[in-house]
């Protein structure tokens, strides 16, 4: 019996001919790549767990080569994959068979920016630690931060629906995007690029492409609102005993640092020890159990600073930490960062890494955890939790020496009838991708699904964008 993470038969899209290729090349002189050794990074997953066969990759600068291109495959029946930084972890970003690549890396301008409302408008291929930097030097910020920023694109994250470490503070892209252009499936370019706060002239069509993978439209263009840098930044890295004081510490440091607080994230003493062992990063503080980064942002050193002393007090006379240090200055600021950040890289040394994305209620967060860890015994060589501890959103991973189709058998469906006992998401801020579209079910009603798949029909008809991807197979 085939596993529901596997791809389904090729669906009947049409083959790259000659005169396909002439077409492209004509259009795109010099950014249409054919060359198999060009093409291999593009067919592999940043985690190496997928591989494509596509035999051509696309490289659009304009909104109208993208739309350009769209039509034709559309008229041509060939399936496309929409790529940006190619860091997603779900299996998404990467052809299935020979879907042509059509990758936003050369659409990375800056369109404009305001500098009163913070409004930042840009092309979708900007790199999200590029248009970081563009706003530093404003004395702004983007809303949303992530380990992978160095190489994730404006455009993908959007795709995605992507979280990251800011989301507590600065909240969802649902909120934060005022504004998208899309080219859809047949080539319409949809102008949705407003930089407006507000505007309720009737649906917000735009929602329904931020967290869509590349199924409904390709992301062009992305307007997004940016909050002011803050003047003040403080880093604490805690460690407590327990979970439950974890969350305890948490209650506490939202009551005591209030709208400061911009960051409470967490690992587990497995994570540090791949930290140390793959990484040879040292654990600032001694070994406990579970670790924090809490990070404050405000406007003014000396409040922030008195209102963190007196939450760090508080929280070591109730013994509710057992030890920490504090960073003030950017360089340490950095590194305690990279102990919370890094842990996704320190997996990958570990061994294949199966990672599950889900979202639970703060008081079940860790439980799935512990009970994964009883229920593999020894079949697996690591299992470790973290996760952003503000959001409920936890990342269970499990590592084994080599792809094992028995320990996944164990892992799944266990872990996704654990998470929709507790009413949790099986995809926090992933997405579904190939690899998790087949478990929808366990975290969204079969009408609902059955609507998403009428979407897709309507703004998709021939299913070109991204087959095999987010939907599931069957509809129930
Ligand atoms: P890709 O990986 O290229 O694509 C992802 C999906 O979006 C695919 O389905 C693709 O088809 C689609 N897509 C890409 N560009 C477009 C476009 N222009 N139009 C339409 N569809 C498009 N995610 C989080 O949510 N929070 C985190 O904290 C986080 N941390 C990460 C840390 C690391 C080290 C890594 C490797 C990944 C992390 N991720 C995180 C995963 C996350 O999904 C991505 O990093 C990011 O949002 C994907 O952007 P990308 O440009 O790499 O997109
Ligand atoms: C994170 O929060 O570190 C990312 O979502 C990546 C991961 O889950 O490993
Ligand atoms: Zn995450």
């Amino acid at each position: 019996k085939p596993s529901p993470a596997a791809a389904p038969e090729r669906l009947p899209f049409s083959r790259i001919t000659p005169e396909d290729l002439a077409f492209f090349r004509e259009i795109l002189p010099g950014r249409t790549i054919t060359d198999p050794d060009l093409l291999e990074s593009s067919n592999v997953d940043w985690l190496k767990t997928v591989r494509g066969s596509s035999e051509v990759l696309l490289r659009p600068q304009t909104t109208e080569e993208v739309s350009r291109i769209l039509k034709y495959c559309n008229s041509r029946n060939l399936a496309v994959n929409p790529q940006g930084g190619n860091t997603g972890l779900v299996g998404g970003s990467v052809p299935v068979y020979d879907e042509i690549i059509l990758s936003t890396a050369l659409m990375n301008n800056i369109l404009t920016f305001h500098s009163i409302s913070g409004i930042l408008t840009c092309q979708s291929g900007c790199v999200l630690e590029n248009l970081s930097l563009y706003l530093e030097e404003r004395d702004f910020i983007m809303p949303l931060d992530l380990g992978a920023k160095g190489s994730c694109h404006i455009g993908g994250n959007v795709a995605t629906n992507a979280g990251g470490l800011r989301l507590l503070r600065y909240g969802s892209l649902h909120g934060t995007v005022l504004g998208l252009e899309v080219v859809l499936a047949d080539g319409q370019v949809l102008d949705c690029l407003a930089t407006l706060r507000k505007d309720n002239t009737g649906y917000d069509l735009k929602q329904l492409f931020i967290g869509s993978e590349g199924t409904l439209g390709v992301i062009t263009a992305v307007s997004i609102l940016c909050p002011r840098k803050p003047r003040s930044v403080n880093v604490v890295f805690l460690g407590c005993e327990t979970f439950e004081q974890l969350l305890k510490t948490f209650q506490l440091c939202r009551g005591m640092l209030g709208e400061i607080l911009s960051a409470y994230e967490f690992l587990d003493s497995e994570c540090m020890r791949l930290l140390n062992t793959h990484l040879k990063l040292p654990n600032p503080i001694s070994d406990c159990p579970f670790y924090v980064v809490i990070e404050t942002s405000g406007s003014d050193a000396t409040h922030d600073g008195e209102k963190l002393h007196n939450f760090l007090d508080e929280a070591m006379t109730s013994s509710l930490v057992m030890d920490g240090t504090v960073a003030t200055e950017d360089s340490k600021i950095k590194a305690l960062w990279s102990m919370r950040e890094r842990v996704t890289e320190s997996l990958t040394h570990d061994g294949f890494t199966y990672k599950y994305d889900i979202s639970l209620p703060l008081e079940q967060l860790y439980q799935l955890v512990t009970d994964m860890r009883e229920h593999l015994g020894d079949r697996a060589k690591s299992v470790v939790g973290y996760g952003h501890v503000g959001d409920g959103n936890l990342h269970l991973n499990i590592t084994s020496p080599a792809k094992d189709p028995a320990l996944l058998a164990a892992i799944e469906p266990f872990v996704y009838e654990w998470t929709a006992k507790c009413q949790g998401s099986i995809s926090a801020e992933h997405g579904l991708g190939l690899k998790k579209r087949n478990y929808i079910y366990y975290s969204k009603p079969s009408q609902a699904v059955a609507l998403m798949s009428n979407i897709k029909a309507m703004l998709d008809p021939k299913g070109i964008l991204n087959p095999y991807k987010t939907l599931p197979d069957n509809l129930k």
